[in-house]
């Protein structure tokens, strides 16, 4: 295992390709809104990444994935996939998850959403117990930690709220490739991991289901959904270990005063 560690010249490519990310999620949310089609908010993100930043949008044939950036709503887990016919409505929670490739380095963030201004006490519940998550797990990186204390971080949290982890799919080392070493569990796991080392960049990206954690791939090829039919939510950063503990690359502005 080759768990690559950056010098300032690429963490500086890969922050670059995190902040364009981290701006498509900051641009798409006033698009949001019941009765728009998850194609178009697709095809929004596509146009922004190629015409306006001039990068491009990573997920889009990546192994044969067929969309720009994944949209995965309600109950769908992850690598949600847009289509002309899934309209959005009120009450509706939507990961949109985007990876960004410029300069030959890769950054990947992704959010929740919430369609309209009404929606029940648990998706609420489940978007921010699953944003708290990946913050008290950002919060306890730093040098000489071992790795699986993020996902004990996220674990103890999430169980105390009574919801459950996805176990299928897991953060990952980025950089010059999208998928890199070491993998990143969002549970606890009986190997206690290597060691975080300054220069280490990864991606932590919970998800948390409100019923059980078993999920399906659908036919398709690429939906994951839960098998209870419960909603998903996911929320993803991309992390630079650093002397000082960590810096988020994707870090959005709406969330300069709301971390813990
Ligand atoms: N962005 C996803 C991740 O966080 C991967 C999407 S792969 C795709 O790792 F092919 F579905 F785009
Ligand atoms: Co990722
Ligand atoms: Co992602």
């Amino acid at each position: 295992m080759t768990i690559l560690i950056k010098n300032y010249e690429e963490i500086k490519k890969i922050h670059k390709s995190c902040k364009l990310a981290a701006e498509v999620l900051e641009m798409i949310e006033k698009y949001i809104k019941p009765g728009i089609n998850t194609e178009q908010l697709n095809n929004i993100c596509h146009d922004y990444i190629i015409n306006i930043q001039k990068a491009k949008p990573a997920a889009l044939g990546y192994k044969g994935y067929p969309k720009s950036v994944c949209i995965s709503v309600n109950d769908v887990v992850c690598h949600g996939i847009s289509s002309k016919q899934e309209y959005l409505k009120y009450g509706d929670i939507l990961n949109i998850d985007v990876t960004i490739l410029n300069n030959n380095y890769y950054g990947d963030t992704s959010k929740m959403f919430v369609v309209g201004d009404y929606l029940s006490k648990k998706s609420k519940s489940l978007c921010l117990t699953t944003k708290k998550s990946l913050y008290k797990a950002i919060s306890i990186i730093k040098p000489g930690i071992r790795l699986n204390l993020i996902g004990k971080t996220i674990q103890k949290y999430i169980e105390s709220k009574k919801f459950s982890i996805v176990r299928e799919y897991c953060g990952h080392g980025i950089g010059k490739k999208f998928h890199e070493e070491p993998q990143i569990l969002h549970y606890d796991s009986y190997d206690n991991g290597i060691i975080l080392k300054s220069g280490m960049v990864f991606t932590i990206e919970p998800m948390i289901n409100i019923g059980k954690h078993h999920v399906y791939l659908k036919n398709d090829g690429w939906t994951v959904k839960t098998q209870d039919k419960t909603l998903s939510a996911q929320y993803e950063h991309t992390i630079l270990v650093n002397n000082n503990g960590c810096e988020i690359l994707t870090i959005r502005k709406e969330e300069y005063n709301q971390i813990l």
